[in-house]
């Protein structure tokens, strides 16, 4: 039977009683309205672990003022059926009086992989990241937690938090997930208009665009870049927040493509920011 779990005490004794009896605790944070993304990592978390949690939390602290908090979207009934299905343990689904309270004063600040990339524009949003998973981690006690590479630079600060911070909890990444078209899914496809959704391909199309140049044996980053510029540029619609080429361990920019670069990019379809991202191995 899933269990739908709201209060902070009433988790971390189940997670101190599961843990007690020798279960392998994994656990999926999500802001919930799954899509096959999310179930992805559920059943990658599932495979390895005895009793699955999964939360399902809008964070506050993660979203700007001019962000889209009381838009995002929810179904929480919807999401609860999905859970069913893929035999979650236990749904955690706290309100942000839970979370927060009514004097929250402590935050976790990974200092500089949050400055860069989706940090830039949206100053404050890797700390609500990382604060938020700290508590998580602290509520579910997981043993294993995974996190998608579409938001490889959310992923990269969350290992750099848990080994820097000494958390006892192995970090493990599943990859990007796509509509048939290769539009990464994400909660924030919803908001799209025809218009918008058909410029928003040009994000997998410019990433696409740049592994076939690096396979014809490309190698200098700025005419990658260009050329994925101008192939987003040619939309109706899409704006570029960021394109960047920057090594996947320390998202420090590299001129020359080499093993383990990452190329990501952020673009604005109408008042939808969408991201996405590719490793390249070579
Ligand atoms: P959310 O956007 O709901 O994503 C939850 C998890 O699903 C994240 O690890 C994200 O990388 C992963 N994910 C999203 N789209 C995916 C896709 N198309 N393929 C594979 N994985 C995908 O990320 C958050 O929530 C929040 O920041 C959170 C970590 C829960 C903290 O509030």
């Amino acid at each position: 039977m899933m269990q739908i779990v709201k209060a902070i005490p009433k988790m971390q004794q189940l997670a101190d009683q599961y843990r007690a009896e020798g279960n392998i605790i994994g656990f999926v944070p999500t802001m919930g309205y799954l899509h096959e993304g999310h179930l992805s990592l559920m059943r990658l978390a599932r495979s390895r672990c005895d009793i699955l949690v999964c939360s399902i939390f809008v964070n506050p602290t993660q979203f700007g003022p001019d962000e889209d908090y009381d838009n995002y979207p929810r179904d929480f009934e919807r999401d609860e059926q999905l859970c069913r299905e893929e035999k979650v343990d236990i749904i955690f689904y706290p309100d942000s009086k839970e979370m927060y309270g009514n004097d929250y004063q402590t935050y976790v600040n990974v200092e500089t992989l949050s400055k860069t990339m989706c940090g830039l524009n949206r100053p404050g949003h890797f700390q609500g990241v990382t604060t938020v998973v700290c508590k998580l981690f602290n509520i579910v006690k997981p043993q294993l937690a995974v996190f998608g590479q579409k938001d490889y630079q959310q992923a990269l600060i969350i290992q750099k938090m848990v080994t820097d911070l000494n958390f006892d909890v192995e970090i493990v990444t599943g990859p990007i997930v796509r509509e048939s078209d290769g539009l990464a899914m994400s909660s924030r496809n919803k908001y799209l208009s025809t218009q918008e959704r058909r410029d928003a391909l040009s994000l997998h199309k410019s990433l696409q665009l740049a592994e076939k140049l690096i396979d014809e044996g490309e190698r200098n980053s700025a005419n990658i870049y260009t050329q994925m510029k101008t192939l987003i540029q040619a939309t109706r619609t899409a704006v570029i927040d960021y394109i960047v080429i920057v090594d996947g361990g320390t998202l420090d920019p590299v001129d020359k493509i080499r093993d383990n670069t990452l190329i990501a990019l952020a673009v604005k379809t109408g008042k939808t920011r969408l991201i996405d991202n590719t490793l390249i191995r070579v």
